[in-house]
């Protein structure tokens, strides 16, 4: 978590950092600083808060200077508060550090330092790195973040200055994500792409155990131990405005207003010219390889997991491969039965997700060969994959996941369809009604954007309840708990999602009079079964809202209020019904009045376990 920005060239450094922690937010935002080289030496400042209240405080007093390091924060060790903002200084004030990830040995190494005199002015791991830096510079500030860092365990990604050469700014990747910016006379660091978009697209994207020093004149990469390396330049042809918001109010609603796209763009050149055949040319494993996989974990957090469930039942269908789903920070632990014959595909649309990648490790240390879906070209997920499948959604910024979810369904869909045609489980003339199906989604998906309105009012009511219910059958039920975490990171609404057969075993007792119960009613084979609990819920009083498919409008006679999707093959129905969920629980956290792309708590990428 946090996001990190350094920049040394010729321009006014503190607005080249605003910017580009302007683009990190999303990965934490509840403190935020700068540390500028100015005449008067290395100056700092820093707040609790929105970044917004930093940017105004340098408006009324600007640091002037052309290096610097800046950062956004979301809190791990020590409360959000001004003196646990970065960046953090040792006690002379002549080093400065910006720091993404945790330090785990902190503690012993707080001791080590204090007992030396050094006098600790917050609750942070970070503050012990600026520290134990000074307390190892010896005129050379790269050997001493070069020992330092041999000293600290646990994950990090630093920006680190001092004001004894204050040309240099020194970078350090450990299980943290950091990217060099390269450009003419000025360079770049960053946690993210975004963050230094607007001034070069040539990155370095430095891997685990490695670091760069940064000058004026250019960049020098090389490993912890100090040996130089040498990398081709990464070209990023993605374009900045695709990281705006384009006229909406919100990251959020221009991010569900481009799931046509990006299901477009996922799909691509992934199915031949005949249409009755998906290519995946990008993954490597063999026909012989498929043949012998036989189990499959799906494994990832959040929404990311919630896709998984659904990538569980298309697979399973599909390929009749078993399927396990884990969350990732369970499954490291749980000591999983994998074998050379288990395929693990780990799903994250940032790429770099702490517990994802950990489990990732663990599937691969354990001889499991790994398919990654992600979001991120070069991320740490999809370098460590063994094959990738990218989905194409473009840039995600709202904290709430959207279109990044629903690509990654539709890399599930290309994937169990790839598996059935290798392994010969579904017949041609099925596999080519699939597709046909899926090039279908994306305009429908847009005749349920055009229904918004209608979600919105039903948003406003639920808004105004503190509990409710998602309930759903089969895919249905997978797409209700993606529709409550939504609903509940956003809106701060409590609510429960729950398979419909299995509410009277308990959370029946639960359903009063007025409560809201959303109910996901799509799967043509289990529909009269959900319509008889949706009849238990309204028998009690709850308040129905329910979604299902065209044709399907006999569910309006159980409910109180419905909304139709267009029809589809089942297997297909998540791709459209997640839909008016991400609406109502937009509209619900507008009516709210919270922050919808900045929900309280959370942060975009989680990078800490
Ligand atoms: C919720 C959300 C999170 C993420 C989860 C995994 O809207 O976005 O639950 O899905 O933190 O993140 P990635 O996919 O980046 O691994």
């Amino acid at each position: 978590m946090c996001g990190i920005v350094g920049y040394v060239g010729k321009r006014n450094s503190q607005d080249v950092l605003i910017e580009g922690l302007k683009k990190l937010e999303y990965r934490g935002y509840d403190s935020a600083g700068v540390a500028v080289y100015t005449e008067q030496g290395l100056e700092v400042k820093k707040s609790q808060g929105r970044l917004a209240i930093l940017e105004s405080k340098l408006g009324e007093a600007p640091l002037r200077g052309t290096i610097g390091i800046g950062h956004t924060r979301w809190a791990t060790h020590g409360k959000p508060s001004d003196v646990n903002s970065h960046p953090h200084t040792d006690n002379s004030q002549k080093f400065s550090v910006v720091h993404n990830g945790i330090i785990e040995n902190y503690i012993a190494l707080k001791e080590e330092l204090a007992a030396k005199g050094h006098v600790f002015v917050s609750e942070t791991d970070t503050e012990v790195i600026s520290h134990l830096i000074a307390s190892l510079y010896d005129g050379d500030i790269v050997k001493a973040v070069q020992q330092a860092v041999k000293r600290m365990t646990g994950a990090f990604a630093l920006g680190v200055l001092t004001e004894y050469e204050p040309d240099k700014l020194v970078a350090v990747r450990l299980a943290s994500p950091l990217i060099i910016g390269v450009g003419e006379g000025e360079n770049f660091i960053g946690s993210d792409i975004p963050a230094i978009l607007e001034y070069t697209r040539n990155v370095y994207i430095l891997n685990d155990g490695e670091m760069a020093l940064l000058t004026r004149e250019g960049v020098e990469l090389m490993t912890i131990e100090g040996n130089f390396i040498s990398r081709e330049i990464f070209h990023v042809d993605w374009d900045i405005i695709t990281a705006e918001k384009a006229g909406f109010d919100h990251f959020m609603m221009k991010e569900i207003h481009e799931q046509p796209k990006a299901y477009r763009d996922t799909m691509g050149s992934r199915i031949d010219a005949s249409g009755r055949k998906v290519v995946l040319n990008e993954v490597k494993l063999t026909a012989e390889q498929l043949r012998d996989v036989n189990q499959i974990h799906i494994v990832a957090c959040g929404t990311a997991y919630h896709a998984g469930l659904i990538g569980k039942n298309v697979i399973e269908r599909l390929a009749r491969i078993p399927v396990e789903t884990d969350v990732a920070s369970e499954y490291r632990y749980r000591s999983p039965i994998i074998t050379k014959n288990t395929l693990v595909i780990v799903v994250s649309q940032s790429g770099e997700t702490a517990d994802t990648l950990a489990a990732l490790r663990e599937a691969k240390r354990n001889g499991a060969r790994v398919l990654a879906i992600t979001n991120v070209v070069g991320s740490s997920v999809a370098r460590e994959a063994d094959d990738v499948i990218v989905t194409w959604a473009g840039p995600e910024i709202a904290v709430a996941s959207t279109k990044a979810y629903t690509s990654q369904l539709i890399a599930f869909y290309l994937f169990g369809l790839y598996l059935a045609q290798t392994l010969g489980t579904q017949d041609e003339a099925y596999i080519a009604e699939v597709i046909d199906a899926i090039k279908l989604l994306p305009e429908q998906v847009e005749y349920i954007l055009g229904q918004a309105e209608a979600v919105k009012q039903v948003a406003e009511q639920v808004a105004t309840h503190e509990d409710l219910f998602f309930i759903g059958r089969g895919m249905d039920y997978a797409v209700a708990l993606e529709g409550s975490l939504k609903l509940k990171e956003i809106s701060y609404i409590h609510s429960e999602a729950y398979a419909a057969g299995e509410l009277k075993h308990g959370t029946l007792a639960l359903i009063e009079d007025g409560i809201p119960v959303i109910a996901l009613a799509t799967q043509h084979d289990l529909f009269e079964k959900t319509v008889s609990n949706i009849k238990e819920v309204k028998a009690r009083g709850a308040y129905v809202f329910g979604i299902h498919s065209a044709g399907e409008d006999e569910l309006k006679k159980s409910v109180d209020q419905t909304l139709e999707i267009p029809k589809t093959l089942p297997l297909l129905t998540p791709a459209l019904s997640v839909v008016p969920l991400q609406l109502l629980a937009y509209y619900a956290s507008l009516a709210r009045g919270n922050d919808v792309d900045k929900p309280r708590n959370l942060a975009k990428s989680v990078t800490v376990e």
